[in-house]
C-alpha cells in the first residue's frame, strides 16, 4: 500500500524517524495539504512514488540496545530464525546485517513504502525504540553460522551449475558494460560484506553508505525476489531505493538468477 501525497512533511530527517512517523500520523489525521518539502525530505522524481523521497544521505550511526532487541525478538525469530538465519529461503537472513540498513527498512515498511509482505502488519506495532533495538540486535549476531542439516527448504534446492556461478561472480565483480550493469562490488564490497568503511562517519558525522546492505551468503530465493522488485521499479521511496533501482533496471532474469546463486553460494565461506 502506498502512502498518500499528504505525506510531505516539514521535517528534517536529522531529527529522527520518530518525528517523521508522528508527522505522518498528524498529516494523515488532518488531511492537510502537503507543506513545502524542506531539508531532508524532497519531492520524489520517481514516476509513481506517492510520498516524498526519504533522504538517507545524512543519517547518523544508529543507536540501539542489542540486549533489549534480543528480548523483543521472539516474534521476529518465527521467520528470521533464532540466529538471524531465516527459516525458509524466501525470507531474508538478518544476522550481521548493517543496523542502519535494517532500521531504515523497518521505517520504510512502517511508512507503507515497501511492497507489502507477510511482515508488513507486524511492523505497524513497533515503536521507534523497538526498531532501533531490533536492528542493533540482529546486526550484533555473527553472520553465516553453521546451518542445521535439516533446515526446511534446503532439500528442494538444486545446487547451481558451475557456469551460472561463474557468470554471477563475473557480473558481481566486473558488471557488464554491454548491458549497462555496473560492478556490484563498487557499492556492496568486493567480498559482498558491504560498502567499505561504511560505518566510519564522514566529516559531517554522517554515514550515507551504512544503508548499503551486506549481501554475502544471503538467501538465494530472497535475492531473486528482491532483485526482481528493483528491476520492476517497486522501490522508489528513498535515496538508497533510487540508487539500487538504477542498477536493477539493467538486470534481466538470467543475470538475476546468476547473481543470486553466486551471492548465496558464499554462505559459510
Ligand atoms: C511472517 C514472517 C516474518 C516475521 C514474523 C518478520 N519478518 Fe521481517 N521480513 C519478512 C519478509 C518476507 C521480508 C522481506 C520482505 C519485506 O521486506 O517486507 C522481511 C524483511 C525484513 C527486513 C529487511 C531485510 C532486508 O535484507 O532487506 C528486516 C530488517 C526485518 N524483516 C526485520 C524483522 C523484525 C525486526 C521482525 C520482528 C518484529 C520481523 N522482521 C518479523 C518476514 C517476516
Ligand atoms: C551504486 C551503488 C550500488 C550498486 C552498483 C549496486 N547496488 Fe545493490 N544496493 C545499493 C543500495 C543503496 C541498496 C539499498 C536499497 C534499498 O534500501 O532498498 C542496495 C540493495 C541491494 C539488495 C537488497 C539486499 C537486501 O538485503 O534486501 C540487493 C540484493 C542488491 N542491492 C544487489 C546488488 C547487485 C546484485 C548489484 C550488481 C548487479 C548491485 N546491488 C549493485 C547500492 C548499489
Amino acid at each position: 500500500m502506498k502512502p498518500t501525497g499528504t505525506l510531505s512533511t516539514i521535517l528534517s530527517l536529522a531529527t529522527g524517524s520518530l518525528l517523521v512517523l508522528l508527522a505522518y500520523a498528524q498529516v494523515r489525521a488532518q488531511d492537510a495539504p502537503p507543506p513545502a518539502p524542506q531539508d531532508g525530505v524532497h519531492e520524489s522524481a520517481a514516476p509513481h512514488a506517492a510520498g516524498p523521497l526519504l533522504d538517507l544521505r545524512r543519517i547518523q550511526p544508529l543507536r540501539g540496545d542489542a540486549a533489549a532487541g534480543k528480548a523483543k525478538s521472539a516474534l521476529c525469530s518465527n521467520c528470521h530464525g533464532e540466529q538471524g538465519i531465516s527459516i525458509v529461503p524466501i525470507f531474508p537472513n538478518l544476522a550481521g546485517q548493517r543496523a542502519e540498513y535494517m532500521y531504515w527498512q523497518l521505517v520504510e515498511s512502517k511508512l507503507g513504502n515497501l511492497p507489502p509482505s507477510t511482515m508488513t502488519p507486524l511492523v505497524a506495532d513497533l515503536s521507534d525504540a523497538d526498531m532501533r533495538d531490533l536492528a542493533a540486535y540482529y546486526a550484533s549476531l555473527p553472520p553465516n553460522p553453521p546451518l542445521p542439516a535439516d533446515r526446511p527448504g534446503d532439500e528442494t534446492a538444486t545446487p547451481p551449475a558451475a557456469d551460472v556461478l561463474a557468470r554471477g561472480q563475473a557480473l558481481y565483480l566486473e558488471g557488464s558494460p554491454e548491458a549497462g550493469i555496473p560492478p556490484c562490488q563498487g557499492c556492496h564490497g568486493r567480498d559482498a560484506l558491504g560498502f567499505r568503511n561504511a560505518l566510519q562517519p564522514n566529516r559531517s558525522g554522517h554515514v550515507p553508505y551504512a544503508t548499503y546492505p551486506i549481501l554475502r551468503g544471503q538467501q538465494r530465493d530472497y535475492l531473486q525476489i528482491r532483485l526482481g522488485q528493483y528491476q520492476g521499479d517497486e522501490f522508489n521511496d528513498s535515496t538508497p531505493d533510487l540508487v539500487m533501482s538504477g542498477v536493477g533496471h539493467r538486470l534481466d532474469p538470467d543475470s538475476i538468477a546468476a547473481l543470486s546463486s553466486y551471492l548465496s553460494s558464499l554462505y559459510g565461506n
